[in-house]
């Protein structure tokens, strides 16, 4: 679990039962720190930023669904979202980047379809919407933090993922992480990590 530290005592192992699939809440996490970022769970007030990033043209280009994303449905994602006791979305922030000290929401991730009998869950909705987050290996890092909690609080042994054949920054990125590709097909391949090999 190198570099991670919660904010406070609540944590995931607190919790229990955790392994059941029919969990009714989502796995309980307040902040996880690693050395330059941090991560916390997407809060409602969030929902104007997120949108934004996620509509710029740079980035829904390398999603499933690539056409802007309504305020409305934004907002039906959510409530849907809040529900799903499998679904974890995390904002990534870092202070400092801009020399103020400041704490900033540069991006976000996403563990999802997590089964913590099964031992899986599937990473996604990996982005960096902020411009002057990039190319400083934050991405990597707020990755690598996320799938050390999977692995040591929800006890997962592999994750799965999938990305388009040609998004060679994200590819780069998960293959430094120690995902390899399972399948290629329509232009998107499916890449995994096992807890055992990483
Ligand atoms: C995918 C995405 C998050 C990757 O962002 P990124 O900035 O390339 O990733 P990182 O923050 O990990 O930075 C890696 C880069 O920083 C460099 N870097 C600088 N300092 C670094 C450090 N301390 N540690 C690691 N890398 C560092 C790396 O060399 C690398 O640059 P390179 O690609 O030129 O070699 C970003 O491109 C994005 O938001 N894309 C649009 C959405 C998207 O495609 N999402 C994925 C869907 S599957």
């Amino acid at each position: 679990m190198t570099g991670i530290r919660r904010e406070t005592g609540r944590t995931a192992s607190d919790a229990a039962p955790q392994a059941v699939p029919t969990a009714t809440a989502k796995p309980l996490l307040d902040v996880l720190r690693g050395p330059r970022v941090r991560l916390r769970p997407l809060e409602e007030g969030d929902l104007p930023l997120t949108r934004a990033w996620r509509n710029r043209d740079d980035v829904r280009c390398w999603f499933r669904t690539t056409a802007p994303i309504s305020e409305e449905q934004h907002r039906d994602w959510w409530r849907g979202y809040r529900g799903r006791p499998d679904d974890l979305v995390l904002v990534i922030e870092a202070r400092g980047l801009d020399g103020s000290g400041a704490v900033r929401a540069l991006g976000m991730l996403s563990i999802y379809a997590i089964n913590q009998v099964a031992g899986t869950a599937e990473f996604g909705r990996l982005l960096l919407g902020e411009r002057d987050a990039s190319g400083r290996g934050l991405a990597i890092e707020a990755t690598r933090l996320l799938l050390d909690w999977a692995w040591t609080d929800l006890g997962l042994r592999r994750v799965t993922l999938e990305v388009r054949a040609d998004n060679r920054r994200a590819i780069a990125l998960y293959e430094r992480l120690g995902f390899s590709v399972d399948s290629e097909g329509d232009g998107w391949l499916a890449m995994s990590l096992d807890a055992a090999t990483r």
